[in-house]
């Protein structure tokens, strides 16, 4: 019988719990859970509790109204930082509230509103070389533009030329990143796979380009308009500023965070719609 103290949920397989019905189906193993047991629901991966979150006053009592009482795990942690390093979606307490003050401005309104023009213009930009009847994997067409919105109001950065290789790079960090999480068995990144060395790879590659924009800027040293430059200028009430490594973090995360969610949903949308 099932330990009532924790939400309804499957029970899932002797110690491996839920994680060989993730391993194969991820997005219908979650679907299936949310209809069959609702908005609270939970499960066991490997021995380890695990809470499928699905309502949204949940998600933000958890994310906005009480972080204190929720850490992120070492394994998301450990998975993560070679990506990502320590930015706001990985940090925690002070630091992260720290930082968390310092990115504000980038995002007020204001700030939003005037990067809805370059959004505008790529979006246009992509429409006219689509045409009439031809068929286009959508999801690359989506990722290709948030990706040169991302980089554009973030860095300032044109990456028409580089955008492939980004693309890819990015996916072989966060393949490598979720294999983590999700598979408590892989093998320790120093192992030398091939598929460590390929993720090693594309986030040296990553890694390299985000840190060339942060030297271009120092060297042109004033406020662009950008992110970037919002982060850079940024003080806190010691009148700190980040260091190149912190700014190369956040760079990452926003990078990493602002594009293939919303491309994901572009997607998503448009899978929807047809
Ligand atoms: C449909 C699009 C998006 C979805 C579904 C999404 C989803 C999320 C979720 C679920 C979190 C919380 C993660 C956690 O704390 O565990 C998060 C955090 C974050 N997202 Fe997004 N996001 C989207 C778009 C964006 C965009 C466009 C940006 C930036 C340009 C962005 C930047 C961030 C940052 C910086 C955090 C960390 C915030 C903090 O901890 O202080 N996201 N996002």
């Amino acid at each position: 019988m099932r330990n009532q103290q924790y939400p309804p949920g499957p029970a899932g397989e002797f110690f491996i719990g839920s994680a060989r019905a993730f391993a194969s189906d991820r997005l219908g193993t979650i679907s299936q859970m949310h209809k069959m047991y609702g908005d609270l629901v939970h499960f066991r991966m490997f021995g380890r509790h695990a809470y499928l979150i699905n309502d949204p006053d949940l998600v933000r009592f958890i994310l906005v109204e009480h972080p204190e009482f929720f850490h992120k795990t070492p394994l998301f942690k450990r998975a993560t930082r070679n990506v990502i390093g320590n930015g706001l979606l990985t940090s925690e307490g002070e630091f992260h509230k720290r930082q968390r003050r310092l990115a504000q401005p980038a995002f007020h309104h204001q700030r939003i509103s005037a990067y809805g023009d370059i959004m505008v213009d790529f979006t246009r930009a992509m429409l006219d070389e689509w045409a009439p009847d031809e068929t286009l994997d959508i999801h690359e067409e989506m990722m290709r533009l948030t990706m040169q919105i991302v980089a554009r109001t973030l860095f300032h950065a044109d990456v028409a030329d580089d955008a492939h290789e980004i693309g890819e790079a990015i996916t072989a960090g966060l393949r490598s990143a979720t294999r983590r999480t999700t598979t408590p068995l892989a093998m320790p990144e120093w192992v030398p796979t091939r598929a460590n060395r390929h993720a090693k790879q594309q986030i040296a590659i990553l890694h390299q380009t985000i840190d060339r924009i942060i030297s271009e800027h120092r060297a042109a040293n004033t406020d662009q308009g950008d992110l970037l430059s919002m982060l850079m200028l940024a003080e806190d009430d010691d009148g700190e500023r980040m260091s190149d490594q912190q700014l190369r973090d956040e760079a990452m995360t926003i990078f990493i965070a602002g594009h293939e969610t919303t491309a994901n949903a572009l997607t998503w949308t448009f899978y929807l719609l047809a």
